[in-house]
């Protein structure tokens, strides 16, 4: 599919990564709706896009809302005309044991880190049918194996997996591209924060090892599955290699788990 021109939302593109793939598309001649819960923050990142010469509008709308994600996509239809392409990328990441963990933050993963895929994919595939569009999921290294210390995010992410394949064989003859992208650690925004077990938010301090990605790392790839309708792909060398890994050698990656937790931080956020 040639960008140019085309529509895309981008779920939770503030910040982050969301914002990375809303800039990429739109230097590929996308017309991009970018979306966040807090009004400030999306505005200065509509201001940013549009310094770069971009086409974009900023729609607030909580993803775990049916009626916001309703709004989303009514938004950009009477914006630009109509919608090509979703990106579902909203997310939030967990920290603590199962056992210690207050029932509200799975609720709130799963509100977020599924249903906020499945709302406004719900609401978009009429457009995206009418269009041969496409529908991408971020996903996530968590989304191969449950990793201990964030049992919530890890079942999410996995969720998303299934969520994309049954989709990817209802869609197909309808013409509508379905991709899943399983994102390695990426240098994250300051801003970033993730859900304690108790439901208190912990601010993730920015990483620095020689295991992460960068955001434009993510966004590269996204934009090659777009273009090239791609279904599943891994970013970068270090995620796949981590893919072959727990396939081959499965009680490795188990035990590396369960003894060096610190791991788990370096592999995903
Ligand atoms: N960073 C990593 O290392 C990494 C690794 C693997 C996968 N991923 C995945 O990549 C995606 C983006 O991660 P990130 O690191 O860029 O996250 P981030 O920096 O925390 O940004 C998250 C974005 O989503 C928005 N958001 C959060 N909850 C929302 C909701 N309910 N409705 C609408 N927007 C919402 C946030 O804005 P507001 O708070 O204002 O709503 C923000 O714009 C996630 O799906 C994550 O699981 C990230």
């Amino acid at each position: 599919m040639k960008l140019e021109g085309k529509v895309a939302i981008i779920t939770g593109s503030s910040r982050g990564i969301g914002k990375t793939i809303a800039w990429r598309l739109g230097k590929e001649g996308a017309k991009v709706v970018v979306n966040g819960r807090k009004e400030s923050r999306l505005s200065n990142t509509l201001a940013f896009l549009k310094n770069e010469g971009i086409e974009a509008a900023a729609c607030a709308a909580d993803v775990s809302i049916p009626e916001d994600c309703r709004k989303l996509v009514e938004y950009a239809v009477n914006e630009f005309g109509s919608v090509d392409i979703l990106v579902n990328n909203a997310g939030v990441g967990s920290r603590g044991y199962f056992e210690n963990t207050n029932p509200d933050v799975f609720r709130q993963l799963v509100n977020i880190n599924i249903l906020g895929s499945v709302y406004p994919t719900l609401e978009a595939i009429p457009d995206l049918k009418k269009n041969k569009g496409s529908v991408i999921f971020i996903s996530s290294l968590a989304g191969f194996r449950g990793m201990p210390d964030k049992a919530p995010y890890c079942m999410t992410k996995m969720a998303q997996t299934s969520l994309a394949e049954s989709l990817h064989n209802e869609l197909m003859q309808a013409g509508v591209h379905v991709g899943i992208v399983y994102v390695n650690a990426t240098v994250n925004d300051p801003e970033k924060r993730v859900l304690n077990a108790d439901g208190s938010w912990k601010p993730l301090l920015q990483r620095n090892s020689i295991w992460l990605d960068t955001q434009e790392d993510v966004a590269r790839v996204v934009l090659n599955m777009i273009k090239k309708r791609q279904f599943k792909s891994i970013v970068g060398l270090k995620g796949k290699f981590y893919y072959l890994l727990q396939k081959l050698v499965p009680w490795f990656v188990d035990f590396t788990f369960r003894h060096n937790l610190e791991v788990i931080e370096e592999l995903d956020e």
